[in-house]
């Protein structure tokens, strides 16, 4: 019997949200905590998943499967094993063991790592493999078309490419990535709200509806491609009364967020972290004011944090709603930080917080056993 392992990492975004689907700039890190899938070929057309967190199993004939979402936490791999066969790779039945210790639904990305280790390991037992951008972008194709989520690539992406050590600087538009090294000196903090947005897919469908729709207005009037990364801060002042303040906001947001990433890169490069840690909070300000997708826990998480000896920025990460602030911390005061954080935010909300020092970890690999 064939046997595999694929380790599968999540991710932080240091700075560059909501960017990955108007062809912008993105700044993840993929991290040790991760999702690893065990899979073992049988001798039939079933795939049959299990996961350590999620009760009962999930049985599905590989030579039956429906496309589309059904609002199961196993359409990640229904939608991945439809797209892989539909590619004309013949996958074989398998049984899939899901573990690992990336918290589920907390802005780190646990559905990119759980659909791409379940697709690694399915392609090695089937002998075969995909090139890593390949690899993403038919994952989040596959997310789109299968879970109802119409997400950008920096979650996939984050996850078959990421390097230790380095933060991934990807342009969304032309897919070329850059490692930048990250600073020795500071420590990511992940801080979980231990919030979870009920209908986190609608409100990100609708933003990025939102931003579609200000790209095509922008994109008429000033005649260029109708994707934001094309537009500029002068246009949208000038065709701010035509964009009304809803679209006007989403558009600003995705446009200053974009030269944020670049300047984040630049002070990451020289070592300046306190410029990196001031553009964290102005990206936070403004997912919160102009894109409207924080919430009162995530705001609170980055005061509470801002109020900690060593902290040189904090922010949302990921598609918010919920989910994980970070915090970019002196190393040397991580520790304080950890406790301090997790008592200020009990003390302010009565709920016990989840803090993950954060170490970042290759992209997702898989092994014969
Ligand atoms: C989610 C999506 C990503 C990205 C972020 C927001 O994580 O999966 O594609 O859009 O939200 O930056």
């Amino acid at each position: 019997m064939k046997r595999v392992r694929a380790r599968a990492p999540g991710r932080v975004n240091l700075i560059g949200e909501h960017t990955d689907y108007n062809d912008g700039f993105v700044l993840p890190v993929s991290i040790a905590l991760q999702v690893l899938v065990d899979g073992v070929e049988r001798d039939d057309r079933v795939l049959v998943l299990r996961s350590a967190k999620i009760e009962g199993e999930r049985r599905f004939n590989l030579d039956a499967l429906e496309p589309g979402p059904r609002g199961d936490w196993s359409d990640y791999v229904r939608g991945i094993a439809y797209d892989l066969q539909r590619a004309d790779i013949q996958l074989r039945g398998a049984e899939l063991d899901v573990s690992g210790d990336l918290p589920i639904g907390s802005g780190l990305s646990s559905s990119a790592a759980f659909e791409i280790g379940c697709a690694m390991s399915l392609l090695a037992l089937a002998s075969t493999g995909m090139d890593p951008l390949e690899l993403a972008r038919t994952a989040q194709r596959s997310d789109n078309a299968h879970t109802g989520a119409r997400c950008g690539i920096m979650d996939q992406l984050a996850c078959t490419s990421g390097r230790r050590a380095n933060a991934l600087l990807l342009d969304t538009r032309s897919l070329a990535i850059e490692h930048v090294p990250l600073p020795r000196e500071a420590a990511i903090v992940a801080c979980n709200t231990m919030v979870r947005h009920e209908n986190a897919a609608g409100a990100y469908n609708e933003r990025r509806a939102e931003c579609e729709r200000a790209a095509e207005l922008l994109a008429r009037r000033f005649r260029h491609a109708a994707s934001l990364r094309e537009a500029t801060s002068a246009e949208l002042e000038d065709a701010r009364s035509a964009l009304g303040d809803v679209l006007y906001g989403r558009a600003r947001h995705v446009v200053s967020e974009n030269a944020r990433v670049l300047e984040y890169v630049a002070a990451l490069t020289m070592g300046d972290l306190e410029v990196a840690g001031a553009l964290m909070l102005a990206s936070h300000a403004s997912l919160r004011d102009d894109f409207d997708v924080s919430c009162a826990e995530l705001d609170l998480m980055v005061e509470l944090a801002m109020g900690c000896d060593g902290v040189y920025g904090a922010r949302m990460t990921g598609g918010g709603f919920g989910g994980c602030a970070i915090a970019l911390v002196a190393r040397d005061h991580a520790e304080a930080f950890h406790r301090r954080i997790a008592r200020d935010y009990h003390a302010a909300t009565g709920v016990v917080p989840e803090i993950y020092p954060i170490e970042s970890a290759d992209g997702a690999e898989v092994r014969l056993l």
